[in-house]
This record gives C-alpha cells, sequence and structure tokens, in this order.
C-alpha cells in the first residue's frame, strides 16, 4: 500500500502521530497483532505532569534528572516536561476519564497518586489502569479518522531504503517498510514519502519482563540493520515489583502502591528493609528499590519479598487498585489482608534509537518516537510515568515536524519486491522456540541487574554463535512472526551487550561489580552501524 506517513505501531506513540498527521496527510498505521498488543494498553500507575499549584516545571525536571543519574539532556527534559500538562488536556478532550477528587475549595481536581522519585503527586490516572483507557481513547479518535488507515496483524521486517529502489538513486532516504501479513502469510512493500518508528520496547529478550509479548526490539533492530545509530541500550529498567507467581509471570503491581503507603517487607525477618538502602525508603526511584530488593533476595536466599498495603483501610485499597485487587483475588491473595509476594522484572527499554527534539533519526525520512527511540528523557533510568508522557509528546513533535516540511518530501520511487525465490516453508520450527528460550534465559542470568565483565563476555560469546544459526535460518526459511522476532530479540541482546561492555562505570541502572562507582562525566553509549553482523535480504 501507498501512503503520505506510514507508522509502525499503535501505542500511545504511534496513534497520537496519526491523530495529528491526519489534520493533512493520509496515514497508514501498521501493527504487530492486534492493535492493543503493545505496553499502552497495560500502563498502570498514570502519567507525569506538573498540575497542582504546589508543583513546579523545575521540580519535575529535576526529579527527572536525579532518577536518570545526570545522562539525560536536559534541553529533552524541558521540552517534555514542559509539554506534559498540554498533552494531558489533549487526552482529556479525546474524553481520557482520568480520576478526580474533591479539591481544597469543594470542587473536583484530578487525582494525583504519587511514584518513586517524584518529590510531588504528579501522576494523573484512571484507577490502575491507566493504559488502557488511553488506548481506548486514541484508538476511537484514530478510527474515526477518514485519513488514518488501520492494518493490524502485519509484522513489519525490514525499513525499505535506497538500496531497495528499482532505479538506485543514490538518495539513502527510507520508503517505508516491508511487512508480513501475519494472516495470508504475503510480505508486501509498503511506501511513503516518511516513515515513523513508533515499535515500543525489547524487553521479552528477558526471561522475566512485565512487558507484552511483541516487545521484541524490533524497530530499533530495524533502523539499527538500516544504519542508525542506537544509544544507550545498557539502560534496562527492572521494575521493583511484578507478583511472584508461577503461572502468572508477568503481572506488574503498580508503584503506585508503593506511592499510597505499600512498604517492601523481607518474610524471612519480617521487617521493612528499605530503610537499610535508601532515605527515600520505598519511594526511592526504581533502580534503587529494584537492587535493594535483589540484594535481600540473594543475602537471604528468597524466593520473592513482601509488598505490603494491608495496614490502610481495606476501602481504600480496594478504590485506589479495583483491577490489581480482583486479579490478585482471582490468585487467592487479598492485598487488603495480607502482603503481595513480588520479584523484580525487565519493564522498560531506556535505550533506542537516537533522535532529536522533533523524533529524526540519523536516516532520511524516517522518525522515531516512545519507547523505541532514546529522546534524551530518560538518562540512565527512566522515572515512573514518564513513558507515556514521552510517547504523547514526542508522537506530537515528529508529526509537527512533518507538517511543518511536507514541502519537501519527495514521493516514494518504485522499490524492489520482497524476494522469496531462495527460500521454503521451514522444517524445523523448533529451532526458533529453543533460541528464544535461550537468549531469554542467557540475558536474564548474566545481563540483568547486577553484572559483571566476565558475565557479559560469556552473554556476548552466545550471541555471536546464535548470530550464525538464527542468520542461516532466517536465509533459508519464509519468514513468520517468530523467525521475526527472534532475529530482532537477538539483535538486542546483542546491542544491550555491547553497550554495557563498553559502559566502564556503574550509573542508574547499569551496575557491574567491576567498575561499581561512576565516573566524573556522564556519557552516552553510542553505537554507530557498520559493525552490524546481520545480512538482511
Ligand atoms: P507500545 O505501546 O508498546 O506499542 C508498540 C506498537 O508497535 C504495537 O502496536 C506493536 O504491535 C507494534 N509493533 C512492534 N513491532 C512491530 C513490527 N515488527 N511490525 C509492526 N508493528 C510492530 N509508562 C508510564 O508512563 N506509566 C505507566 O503507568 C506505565 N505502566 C506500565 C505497565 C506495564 C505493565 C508496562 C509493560 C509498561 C508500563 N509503562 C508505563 C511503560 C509504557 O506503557 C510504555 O513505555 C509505552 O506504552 C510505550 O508506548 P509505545 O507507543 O512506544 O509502544
Ligand atoms: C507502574 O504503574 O508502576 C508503572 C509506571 C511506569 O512504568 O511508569
Amino acid at each position: 500500500m501507498r501512503a503520505d506517513v506510514i507508522i509502525v505501531g499503535s501505542g500511545a506513540a504511534g496513534l497520537t502521530a496519526a491523530l495529528a498527521l491526519a489534520e493533512r496527510l493520509k496515514v497508514l498505521v501498521l501493527a504487530k497483532g492486534e492493535l492493543t498488543s503493545g505496553s499502552t494498553a497495560w500502563a498502570q500507575g498514570g502519567i507525569a505532569a506538573v498540575l497542582d499549584a504546589g508543583d513546579t516545571f523545575e521540580d519535575h525536571i529535576r526529579d527527572t534528572m536525579v532518577a536518570g543519574a545526570g545522562l539525560n539532556r536536559q534541553q529533552t527534559v524541558e521540552f517534555v516536561v514542559e509539554r506534559a500538562p498540554h498533552a494531558i488536556d489533549r487526552l482529556i478532550g479525546l474524553g481520557v476519564p482520568f480520576n478526580t477528587a474533591m479539591d481544597d475549595s469543594g470542587g473536583d481536581a484530578l487525582h494525583l497518586t504519587r511514584e518513586g522519585g517524584h518529590s510531588h503527586r504528579r501522576i494523573v490516572h484512571v484507577d490502575d489502569a491507566t493504559g488502557w483507557a488511553v488506548q481506548a481513547a486514541l484508538l476511537a479518535a484514530v478510527e474515526a479518522n477518514p485519513n488514518i488507515t488501520l492494518m493490524p496483524g502485519q509484522a513489519c521486517i525490514d525499513l525499505i531504503t535506497g538500496r531497495h529502489e528499482l532505479r538506485y538513486s543514490g538518495s539513502g532516504r527510507v520508503w517505508g517498510v516491508y511487512a508480513l501479513d501475519e494472516a495470508t502469510g504475503r510480505v508486501e512493500a509498503h511506501t511513503a514519502s516518511a516513515t515513523i518508528l513508533a515499535t515500543g520496547g525489547a524487553g521479552r529478550v528477558y526471561q522475566f519482563s512485565t512487558a507484552p509479548r511483541g516487545a521484541t526490539g524490533d524497530g530499533i533492530a530495524m533502523a539499527w540493520r538500516a544504519g542508525a545509530r542506537v544509544s544507550n541500550m545498557e539502560m534496562m529498567q527492572f521494575h521493583p515489583t511484578c507478583l511472584y507467581n508461577l503461572d502468572v509471570k508477568n503481572f506488574l503491581v503498580t508503584e503506585a502502591v508503593r506511592g499510597e503507603g505499600g512498604r517492601l517487607i523481607n518474610p524471612r525477618t519480617g521487617k521493612r528493609f528499605m530503610p537499610f538502602y535508601d532515605d527515600r525508603l520505598e519511594l526511592a526511584p526504581r533502580d534503587v528499590v529494584a537492587r535493594a530488593i535483589d540484594s535481600e533476595i540473594k543475602r537471604f536466599g528468597l524466593d520473592y519479598v513482601h509488598l505490603d498495603i494491608s495496614h490502610m483501610p481495606a476501602d481504600f485499597v480496594r478504590s485506589h487498585f479495583p483491577n490489581i485487587h480482583e486479579k490478585l483475588l482471582g490468585l487467592g491473595i487479598d492485598m487488603t489482608r495480607e502482603p503481595i509476594p513480588v520479584v523484580p522484572a525487565q519493564h522498560y527499554t531506556c535505550g533506542g534509537i537516537v533522535t532529536d527534539l522533533h523524533g529524526h533519526t540519523d536516516l532520511p525520512g524516517l522518525y522515531a518516537a516512545g519507547e523505541c527511540a532514546e529522546s534524551g528523557l530518560h538518562g540512565a533510568n527512566r522515572l515512573a510515568s514518564n513513558s507515556l508522557l514521552e510517547c504523547l509528546v514526542f508522537g506530537e513533535a515528529a508529526a509537527s515536524d512533518i507538517l511543518a516540511r511536507w514541502g519537501e518530501f519527495e514521493a516514494p520511487p518504485p522499490v524492489c519486491a520482497w524476494d522469496e525465490s531462495r527460500v521454503s516453508n521451514s522444517d524445523e520450527e523448533v529451532i526458533i522456540k529453543q533460541n528464544w528460550t535461550e537468549i531469554r534465559r542467557f540475558m536474564w542470568n548474566y545481563v540483568g541487574i547486577v553484572r559483571s565483565t566476565k558475565r557479559l563476555e560469556r552473554a556476548q560469546h552466545r550471541i555471536r554463535m546464535l548470530f550464525e544459526e538464527v542468520e542461516d535460518y532466517y536465509g533459508q526459511f519464509r519468514v513468520t512472526t517468530d523467525l521475526i522476532e527472534l532475529r530482532n530479540l537477538l539483535q538486542s541482546a546483542d546491542l544491550i551487550v555491547r553497550s554495557a561492555l563498553k559502559r566502564h562505570e556503574s550509573r542508574g541502572l547499569h551496575y557491574t561489580l567491576d567498575y561499581p562507582e561512576a565516573l566524573p562525566q556522564a556519557r552516552d553509549t553510542v553505537l554507530v552501524p557498520g559493525m552490524g553482523r546481520s545480512k538482511g535480504r
């Protein structure tokens, strides 16, 4: 199909961009699986914005930079924080029913909850299922817009670049994507003058992750293969409180539980342990809390720690966390009366495709927004609830830039069709499953919360061997979504490990036993393509 602009991804970043662009342009949104299959629909806690009279932009900026251990780009932090109230207004305009509470003068005001690393109450939310409400409102607006075509069930494989032009022009531009139609198994070229990657994170590279199944780093890997730089991929965020349950492996228990009084308890000693680690207690930034839990688990040989909010009135707990309460009841845990077993799990990809304040990547015609991008907002550790905000601000920023410069964009040229002449149907799907499991396991064990050079080198060794196997398989067989994801998962793992090996210090989310101190100056880890191993078709 041909459009003015192609957006890959139907989460908060992609749909925000689509709505803004559709004022004047024809937009095609492609999404793997269902339209609600990204992380956006799963977000619980809320969206950070300065909306309280006692709060200031300066405080939100400072909290973001403190959490990010100084690796953030200050200009980006200011850009995003200052646009937050407007982004929330837009969502309210689309009908997102944020919770309200009575203010001092007896009127209705947005209810603001609190999360780790925030010096004020500043998180707007819809109960404990904010993401679902945001996703639903954006989707309803997009579905009603005649300038937007939504195509779910499209697993994008690679970007179409200058080298795929039928008559090579040397323009070096990105002209769209090759995508697998998951229903028919056919690969189509979709072309456009501009392409926005809004493909979310790479959380599924880890064995335990709160992220949905499709968070396999596809956009990051596609941009890297096409020649864009990526940065700070070692900064993988682990959420401190994922439910510990042998059957339900990735259910998040929102940080707002701690924001509203929840305490972390060592089940062996029965003692609250955060006072031993940080003055900010349970509301220290995530990297600090996750490391504290990891340390308790390792020191005491525990399977999990307890998160306890049962000292608060039962009505308060039920009304603030209705969905979590119900989910846990179904698993036999009544959080109004007993503690919740929790463990840290991968949660957010702070690094990604290098972008500027307009969402530009290194490649002409290619933009990136949301979790797949490294805009400079999060630095070495994302402040809670700054992520949906980043999607809203940069979805809009990328769209504004395209609209403002539309006269400069050329129409896409004819491009090569996808070449399947040398491949056949796979007869060994087991290889995909085996490799997928192997990557996720060694990434968890060797590239987790606490790292060492030796463990990182072990991971790198395995990645090198798997590259050969996966590329060989990719070169021989027809693509499937599983194969596309495996290839991207492996590429993401490689970028994470290479970045981690390059950082000779501990900062934010990257903690290594070999370099336990932070260096005096914070520097981004920027990987430049050219040494990537993927061949592509
Ligand atoms: P996503 O919403 O992840 O969407 C990605 C899209 O890309 C999907 O449509 C997917 O199908 C598509 N896609 C991916 N690969 C391909 C491909 N190859 N081809 C075609 N399409 C593709 N952040 C907050 O700020 N507040 C919170 O309270 C919060 N809670 C969270 C709770 C959970 C459980 C999780 C996992 C995350 C949470 N986050 C939260 C983080 C936040 O939800 C995400 O960072 C954000 O939603 C990412 O949005 P996105 O638009 O970048 O990508
Ligand atoms: C949460 O609700 O704890 C997640 C918030 C976030 O990831 O920003």
